[in-house]
């Protein structure tokens, strides 16, 4: 029989794992996308920003990203947990996809609740705990969708599949979510989330990413055509049509629109499940934080991080001050 300190502790492990199972990004990487947009906001985005989040999270995107996760396991709550990512039914590492229509049909994933919360963060009926959600709820699925497995319906995510992290036992989500994030970030960027956005923010001004972010705000970076492009298509870059439409549809009192950047985003961190994410044989090698699998790992890791900040600013900043502003 186990000493009793020994079964509190085995049992303290288990509850942390199985909180572990689904966090997204986890808190590390989700502020690290907060800090990147704050960076990045136009005058009218950032004050409605600091306005509506307030002391509490500094003012800030960074410490606000978190909350969505934090509420899910909450009965109040419990209804958003299916909000977080999209199940692509596809076929990874042989053929990756996301069809809006296959995959959420029920309109209970993350390409509807990023359009859903976009329409609420400015509707003028709502008070302001509901405004100040729909912005932590922008804030942070705008991250998961960044995420290639939350845009994976495989082993729910990857969550089924064991794997170990630097010899800790963990499965293919939580090492996507923290595990390779973390120790990363512990090597190379200080430790924190302020740190590590410090340096990817630097990456997009003047280092490797500088020369990707037009092609980050297009919403055509992926090798898949959009097949729901409507007929304004011209009408000015593809994050700015999308929130327009999406204003348009609320004040005609209309179905939210299908939009086109979210589906492309989902897109790209999917199409990461067939060339790097199911890379691996788990009852052959199950170390994904050591090796090719962690170098492989480590630059979409940074990438997706730094786009979905990035992204994440220009959605806000089209909202609140007409465009971009990135460009
Ligand atoms: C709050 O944000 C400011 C920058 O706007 C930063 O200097 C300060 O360290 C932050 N405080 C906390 C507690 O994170
Ligand atoms: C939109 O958000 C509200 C408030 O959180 C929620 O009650 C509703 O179910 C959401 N609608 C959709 C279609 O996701
Ligand atoms: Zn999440």
């Amino acid at each position: 029989m186990l000493p009793a300190r020994s079964a509190v502790l085995a049992l303290i492990t288990l509850l942390a794992l199985h909180a572990q199972r689904c966090l997204a990004w986890g808190n590390l990487g989700h502020q690290t996308i907060g800090f990147i947009a704050q960076e990045f906001l136009a005058p009218n985005a950032l004050s409605f920003v600091q306005t509506t989040l307030g002391a509490q999270y500094n003012f800030s995107l960074g410490p606000a990203a978190t909350w969505a996760d934090m509420v899910k396991s909450e009965p109040a709550f419990e209804w958003s947990k299916n909000l977080h990512f999209v199940d692509a039914e596809d076929d990874p590492p042989t053929s990756c996809s996301v069809e809006e229509l296959r995959d959420c049909a029920s309109q209970v994933c993350v390409l509807a609740a990023i359009a859903n919360y976009t329409t609420r963060v400015v509707d003028p009926t709502l008070d302001a705990e509901q405004i100040q959600e729909a912005l932590k709820f922008i804030d942070h699925f705008v991250g998961d969708i960044g995420q290639p497995l939350h845009v994976e319906a495989v082993a729910a995510g990857g969550n089924d599949i064991d794997a170990t992290c630097s010899g800790s036992r963990t499965n293919l989500h939580a090492a996507w979510d923290t595990g390779m994030l973390t120790k990363n970030v512990d090597a190379v960027h200080g430790g924190t989330s302020e740190q590590y956005a410090a340096d990817l923010i630097q990456e997009i001004k003047t280092g490797a990413f500088s020369s990707l972010t037009a092609d980050w705000l297009s919403c055509t970076s992926t090798t898949e055509p959009v097949n729901n492009k409507r007929a304004d298509e011209d009408a000015g870059p593809s994050i700015e049509r999308d929130v327009r439409s999406l204003i348009a549809a609320r004040d005609a009192d209309a179905t939210v629109v299908p939009l086109e950047c979210p589906l492309v985003w989902a897109r790209e961190s999917n199409a990461f499940d067939c060339s790097t994410v199911f890379n691996f044989e788990p009852t052959v090698d199950p170390e994904l934080c050591e090796g090719t699998y962690f170098t492989n790992a480590i630059p979409v890791v940074d990438l997706q991080l730094a786009k979905q900040g990035f992204r994440l600013a220009a959605w806000l900043n089209v909202i609140f001050d007409g465009a971009t502003m990135l460009a």
